[in-house]
C-alpha cells in the first residue's frame, strides 16, 4: 500500500467492544483490516444502488435430466451475453449440475439476469453474489 493514510476514530466503549468481538469473529488480524472491508462492502452497496457497474457470480444448482432445463439456461445466458464474461459447468453428480456465472455490468442487469436464472424450472438453487468491478474512481 503505497498512498496510506492514518486518521483517528472516535467510538464509544461499548461500540468498540461489539467491533472488537465482530473482528475476532470475523477472523481479521486488527482493525484496520475489519475497518477497510467495511467500507469497501458499503462501497460496494452504493454502486449497487446506484445502478454503477458491479461485478459478481451468479452460482445455479440444477437437475441437468429435467426436461428443458438445460436449454433454458443456455437461452437465457445468451440473452445476456453483455454482462456474462464466463461461465463454469461443473457435474456434481449424475442429475445435479453446479453452474458459476462470471458477470459485470449494471447492477440492474446482472440482477434481471440473475432473477431470470432463478425462475427457470427445475433450477433448485440460485444465488448471486456482487462485488466491485475495480474501475471505480
Ligand atoms: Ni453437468
Amino acid at each position: 500500500m503505497s498512498d496510506l493514510v492514518r486518521f483517528g476514530v472516535s467510538l464509544e466503549r461499548a461500540l468498540l467492544d461489539r467491533f472488537d468481538t465482530l473482528i475476532k469473529e470475523k477472523k481479521y488480524t486488527n482493525r484496520s483490516e475489519a475497518l477497510r472491508d467495511l467500507i469497501r462492502q458499503e462501497l460496494v452497496q452504493k454502486q449497487w444502488q446506484e445502478g454503477q457497474e458491479v461485478a459478481g457470480a451468479i452460482t445455479l444448482v440444477y437437475d441437468h435430466h429435467k426436461k428443458e432445463v438445460l436449454s433454458g439456461v443456455i437461452d437465457k445466458q445468451h440473452d445476456f451475453q453483455e454482462v456474462i464474461i464466463s461461465t463454469q459447468h461443473i457435474h456434481l453428480d449424475h442429475h445435479n449440475c453446479l453452474e458459476i456465472i462470471a458477470v459485470r455490468g449494471r447492477a440492474r442487469d446482472i440482477q434481471r439476469l440473475a432473477n431470470t436464472m432463478k425462475a427457470i424450472k427445475g433450477v433448485r438453487n440460485a444465488t448471486l453474489s456482487i462485488s466491485s468491478s475495480g474501475r471505480e474512481a
